[in-house]
């Protein structure tokens, strides 16, 4: 029976790509060449989750701790990202992806905006596989935005602090209009969240591999979805099978 039939496919699947650098060191390369293959596993779960007929794929590409990285990995990181665009952009809007960048845009330069609302436009009417990209972003981060958009309103009297509700943090947050992910799979063998989605993966199912993202294939990828399919997830409730 197809995953779809079984009906257990998830809407959003999140992916922490972690492990480049060591996919490198383990074979003497630089760090760099592990970032180089980790956009070719990317390629290729972007095409699976597609196929599958995943509504919303969020990967964690660059989190607001990553500046402290050493600034030629830093720069290298974000050099790959507009190659990558430029590359990709035109065959992903042909297979009708809509791209979103999920993370702080107020701190990046010009030009790097530039390159996400130029994606963003193009693909906006797409009515494909979602890609949000966590660029720029920390969960914390995105939180404390939060907080204070609504401190702002209640401050000018716009909003009445009794009517902050769940509703209005989620219409707030980097990834509104996608819904909370359904399984977090993060590859490299971590089992922490990094300061990744922290409010969305409230009841997210957690799936850590500890094949090294550029390693990662679509039987890794059909593998982590079957696990999903045998979970049953309570939401707090009684389990079905008591
Ligand atoms: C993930 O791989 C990519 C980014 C964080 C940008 P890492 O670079 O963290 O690889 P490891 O964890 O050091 O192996
Ligand atoms: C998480 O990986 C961030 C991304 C995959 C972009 P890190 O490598 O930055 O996480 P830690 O430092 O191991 O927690
Ligand atoms: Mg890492």
């Amino acid at each position: 029976m197809a995953r779809s039939e079984q009906n257990k496919l998830p809407s959003h699947v999140a992916i922490i790509m972690d492990g480049n650098g060591r996919w490198a060191r383990r074979r003497g390369l630089p760090r760099f060449l592990g970032h180089q293959q980790g956009v070719k596993a990317l390629k290729k779960a972007v095409r699976f989750a597609s196929d599958q007929g995943i509504q919303s794929l969020t990967v964690y590409a660059f989190s607001t701790e990553n500046w402290q990285r050493p600034k030629e990995e830093v720069s290298f990181l974000l050099d790959l990202m507009h190659k990558t665009f430029v590359e990709e952009i035109d065959e992903l809007h042909q297979e009708g992806v809509r791209i979103v960048l999920v993370g702080d845009r107020s701190n990046l330069s010009a030009d790097i905006l530039q390159l996400w609302q130029n994606a963003e436009g193009l693909t906006q009417d797409n009515t494909g596989l979602t890609l949000n990209v966590a660029f720029n972003y920390g969960g914390r981060q995105e939180l404390l935005h939060v907080a204070k958009v609504l401190a702002q309103r209640a401050a000018v009297g716009d909003l009445d602090p009794a009517q902050i509700d769940e509703s209005m943090v989620n219409d707030l947050l980097y990834t509104k209009g996608s819904p909370d992910p359904d399984l977090i799979i993060r590859t490299g063998g971590e089992q922490r969240l990094s300061n990744f989605l922290l409010w969305q993966s409230a009841y997210s199912e957690l799936y850590v591999t500890d094949v090294l993202w550029p390693d990662f294939n679509e039987e890794h990828f059909a593998s982590a979805l079957d696990d999903f399919g045998q979970r049953e997830r309570r939401f707090g409730r009684v389990g079905k099978k008591e």
